[in-house]
């Protein structure tokens, strides 16, 4: 069987855990050389890459923070030192944090949009100068929160993701003539090691308000649902959609 990625190179951001990991895994598993970014877990983003040598492909795991500018630029140099060039980038590093306005900070803001945004931002703007003439594809991993109908004390988080969404569509209308796709996925809620470091799991009230929102059961899905749409957009299979925002949530509304 043909596989949909072969000989594509690409960058994930933030895959030593979580949905990037998962992302990470089914490049592979669809023919993709992947740079495996973490910023701290080394051994977690050392265990995505021997799971792709194992199953017989290529990928490489490269430390930096993506919220700082000048360990952006090494990553995407140390990308081309390794492969000799780019055609994917994820921009998956994200975080979220659960505060009431009363208790945020200036330092809350410039924590979560350096990463969120700004990281994204710069990142993408490293992989457009390495794309080749062919063109290329940015994947923006952004949430359901940028368009729900409002999450409380959650403000920070849903206000950089609406930047995800705006940020893709300008950046789809600037880059098609020269064939740069560029699209977000936005996920409800996906089993995770972050999510579950928040306890949410395991409060059966938030769960059962979950699920009443949620079309399918059991209301929050898993790292490979996201990742199989980051195939399909990453793939041929897309190739006339640019700009869009992919809704991976069970049907959350
Ligand atoms: N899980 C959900 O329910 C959900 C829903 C919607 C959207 N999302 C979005 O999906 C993305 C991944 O979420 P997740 O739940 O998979 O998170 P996670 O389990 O907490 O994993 C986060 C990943 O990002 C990396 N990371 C964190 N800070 C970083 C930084 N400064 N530079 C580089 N990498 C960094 C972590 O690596 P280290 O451990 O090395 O720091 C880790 O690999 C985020 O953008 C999040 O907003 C998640």
């Amino acid at each position: 069987m043909s596989q949909k990625l072969a000989g594509k190179v690409v960058i994930v951001t933030g895959a030593s855990k979580g949905i990037g990991a998962s992302i990470a895994l089914h490049f592979a598993a669809e023919g993709a050389t992947v740079v495996v970014n973490y910023s701290s877990s080394k051994e977690g983003a050392e265990r995505v890459v021997g799971q792709i040598k194992q199953a017989g492909g290529k990928a490489a795991a490269v430390q930096a923070d993506m919220s700082k500018p000048k360990e952006i630029q090494r990553l995407f140099a140390e990308t081309h030192k390794l492969f000799g060039k780019l055609d994917i980038l994820v921009n998956n590093a994200g975080f979220y944090t659960i505060s009431p306005i009363e208790e945020l900070t200036p330092e809350n803001y410039y924590a979560m949009f350096d990463l969120n945004v700004l990281g994204l931002l710069l990142a993408s703007q490293e992989a457009v100068k390495r794309f080749g003439t062919n063109g290329g594809n940015i994947i923006n991993i952004s949430s359901v929160v940028s368009t729900s109908s409002g999450e409380a004390n959650m403000s920070l988080y849903c206000a950089s993701k609406g930047a995800v969404d705006a940020f893709t569509r300008s950046l789809a209308r600037e880059l098609g003539p020269r064939r740069i796709r560029v699209n977000s996925i936005n996920p409800g809620l996906i089993e995770t090691e972050g999510i579950r470091a928040t306890g949410f799991l395991e409060d059966e009230k938030a769960l059962a308000e979950l699920q009443k929102l949620t079309c399918l059961a059991p209301g929050y899905g898993q790292p490979k649902d996201v990742a199989q749409a980051a195939v399909f957009l990453a793939s041929e299979d897309s190739s006339w959609i640019t700009g869009e925002s992919l809704y991976v949530s069970g049907g959350y509304y």
